[in-house]
């Protein structure tokens, strides 16, 4: 290109975007626009741009900036090994219910996701079907059983079914180190060659999710409260499946219509039964008669209901 032909070329050129109130977001957008990874540069293109209209909406106040910045170095410096602020802010605003759902479209067949929460912190020792995953043996003892299937009803022979839940005081294993024995409650089990599946463990309870920092203010603010009702979680694989990362909730648990992470899909709610059979009740070394919560799940195959 020659001398006057490149100068025609750049006095045509647009002029830098300049910051202004109206236009804040086009300017900060056009400074990622040479981002060389595309998805990047789409999430974060459209971040600034929903920011600032949120900024915009609101007239946020420089003290209420503050405040902002403040509360999330706090939720930051809240998070450790074993505590993860983060995941309980995603939680409360429904973004962890949001992205599950969006990612895994269950199609109407497959059973459906929830949040995985924030305490599979640790992997769950594989356990021996039958076994009784409640190592301090308190709580209402409850056998567990139910049936991994394909998307035609085919069992799903070995698939893995990995189970936690909190304890009768509505406490994870690694919230009370030194109290509960570690890996309490927490199994990770291989159904059997017809896709069954069943270990004991005791009946869950609600639970409040941490309220000692960041997260429990803004709960607090804003009059909401901070119970989970009554579940297990559940993460059930297999190969040539989409695994599925789940809950069984108890029906009749209190707050089941005010899940304060959003989690309960009324496909997920299931009764915990009593059941007076003292043959059964032995075979499980269980007092009779006894609790039972059974959850058949359906895996859809991998080519299935992807996003
Ligand atoms: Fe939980």
């Amino acid at each position: 290109m020659s001398g006057t032909l490149a100068q025609a070329f750049l006095c045509c050129e647009p002029g830098p975007v300049l910051f202004s109130e109206e236009g804040s977001a086009e300017a900060v957008a056009a400074s990622f626009a040479e981002t060389e990874d595309p998805r990047l540069r789409e999430v974060v293109t459209s971040l600034v741009h929903h920011l600032h209209a949120f900024v915009k909406d609101v007239e946020l106040t420089e003290e209420e900036w503050a405040a902002a910045i403040d509360f999330l170095t706090r939720t930051g410096q809240k998070c450790d090994d074993v505590r993860q602020e983060f995941i309980l802010l995603s939680d409360v605003l429904g973004v962890s219910m949001l992205v599950e759902t969006i990612n895994h479209r269950a199609g109407g067949t497959g059973t459906e996701s929830t949040v995985l929460g924030p305490f599979h912190m640790v992997e769950s020792p594989p356990r021996e079907l039958g076994d009784d995953i409640a190592l301090d043996g308190k709580g209402t003892p409850c056998l567990v059983r139910g049936r991994v299937t394909g998307p035609d009803g085919e069992p799903i022979p070995g698939a893995s079914v990995d189970a936690w839940q909190a304890n009768d005081e509505g406490f994870y294993d690694v919230q009370q180190p030194g109290v509960q024995p570690e890996y309490n409650l927490r199994g990770l089990f291989t159904a059997d060659d017809d896709g069954r599946f069943h270990f004991r463990t005791i009946e869950p309870r609600h639970y409040p999710i941490p309220y000692d920092g960041p997260v429990g203010e803004l709960l607090a603010a804003t009059g909401r409260h901070a119970f989970r009702p009554a579940h297990l979680h559940l993460i059930v694989s297999a190969p040539g499946y989409r695994p599925v990362t789940t809950h069984v909730f108890v029906a009749g648990s209190p707050y089941l219509d005010s899940d304060a992470v959003f989690g309960v899909k009324e496909s997920l709610i299931r009764d915990v039964a009593e059941v007076d059979d003292p043959a059964l009740a032995a075979k499980h070394h269980l007092p009779n008669p006894f609790h039972t919560l059974t959850f058949d799940l359906t895996l859809l195959r991998q080519d299935q209901g992807a996003p």
